[in-house]
């Protein structure tokens, strides 16, 4: 068995759905619930005696060490964190607390087990850590794409908090010799994505009939990978992985804003007739300390565990928009109450 942090998140609950369609180990899956876990995105599995969920911080050193010691996992796979940049410009403390003292109290919990590991357990151990290519900052336009030898150079307080997460992962393996790997990975879209984000808030605007806010000049480039394939990739870290090494893991697709939000809207128009959303584009306040560019070499991947993305930016795309537009009720449940105070908070005057 295995435990999962934030597997009722994004890129969590893609993965433990991916998982239990590719193996019949179970998953323990440790989630707070924060305004971004969301049960709804695990309901499939409500029957499935091979999931158990326990709502629950991985700051509770106690509860981890208890779900250790009970369920005895091979591996601890950990998602949770706050995740959205523009909430740790608004609010920092919360990133502080889950992505670094968090992770802190959730590295301590995993050496104390590890600890009392012998003979194929103790060489089976893993911890993986899951980590964001804005660690490294932001690039100048001809520069070459992050390497996993990039200097750390984060920006935002969420990158600042996951880069001090990272280095902790980091120390407790030269330290301890926990055996970590860590995974830095571009932009994540797809199916069940929060809709503060890029893509799906777009979406959710463009099915409203709401403006669609791209910030200052819409210049600013992302590498965009398919959540499926962020799955994918952690599976193969995990299996075949050097405990000790980090991964970097992209999509081979580099893509400013402006042409992320033309591109949805012409895939939206293509799979819902009648829908102009590219009309509802308007430019808006830029985010405070905006990186740039972050572009992804994905090629210590490739080469050592084979790993390579399946779904190009197009095909992916269809396959989001397919999704949203047959999941309609997913959107209204996750789109009421503090949602509406979040986009009232981020967006309020802020048309450029
Ligand atoms: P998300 O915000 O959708 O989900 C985070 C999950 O963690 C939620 O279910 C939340 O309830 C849970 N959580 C938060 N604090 C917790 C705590 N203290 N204890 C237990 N659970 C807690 O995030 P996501 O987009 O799925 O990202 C998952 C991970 O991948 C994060 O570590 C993020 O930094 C990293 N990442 C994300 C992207 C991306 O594009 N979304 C890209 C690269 C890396
Ligand atoms: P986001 O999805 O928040 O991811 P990240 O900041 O982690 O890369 O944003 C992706 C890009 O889209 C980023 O350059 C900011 C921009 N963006 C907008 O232009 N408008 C928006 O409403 C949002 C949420 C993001």
């Amino acid at each position: 068995m295995i435990l999962v942090t934030g597997g009722a998140g994004f890129i969590g609950a893609n993965f433990v759905l991916d998982w239990l369609d590719c193996s019949d180990e179970p998953v323990i899956n440790l989630d707070k619930l924060t305004y971004a876990g969301n049960l709804g995105n695990l309901a499939s599995l409500k029957r499935d005696t091979r999931h158990i969920f326990v709502r629950g911080d991985i700051g509770d050193r106690n509860l981890v060490l208890h779900l250790l010691s009970l369920y005895r996992p091979r591996a601890i796979v950990n998602f949770a964190a706050e995740s959205h940049v523009d909430r740790s410009i608004h609010g920092p403390a919360d990133f502080i607390a889950t992505n670094i003292v968090g992770t802190f109290a959730l590295l301590d919990a995993a050496r104390g087990y590890w600890n009392t590991l012998t003979g194929n357990e103790l060489a089976q151990f893993r911890f993986v850590h899951i980590s964001t290519d804005e660690v490294y900052g932001s690039l100048e336009p001809a520069a070459a794409p992050f390497s996993e030898t990039n200097a750390y150079a984060p920006n935002s307080p969420y990158s600042a908090s996951k880069a001090s997460a990272d280095h902790l992962v980091r120390s407790y393996q030269h330290t301890y010799g926990l055996p970590t790997l860590t995974t830095n990975c571009s932009n994540n879209y797809g199916p069940r994505q929060f809709p503060e984000k890029l893509i799906p808030l777009m979406l959710y605007n463009a099915l409203a009939g709401k403006p669609l806010p791209v910030y200052g000049d819409g210049g600013n480039v992302r590498d965009w990978l398919y959540v499926g394939d962020h799955c994918a990739a952690i599976r193969m870290v995990l299996e075949q992985g050097r405990p000790g090494e980090t991964y970097n893991v992209g999509g081979n697709a580099e893509i400013a804003n402006i042409d992320v939000v033309r591109t949805l809207c012409r895939v939206l128009g293509e799979q819902k007739p009648g829908c102009d959303a590219e009309s509802l584009i308007t430019f808006v306040k830029d985010r405070a300390g905006h990186d740039r560019r972050y572009a992804i070499d994905a090629s210590k991947i490739r080469r050592e565990l084979g790993w390579e993305p399946s779904e190009t930016f197009e095909s992916g795309i269809a396959r989001t928009v397919a999704w949203y537009l047959d999941n309609a009720g997913w959107l209204a449940a996750v789109t009421s109450g503090e949602y509406k105070n979040w986009i009232s908070l981020n967006y309020a005057a802020e048309v450029a």
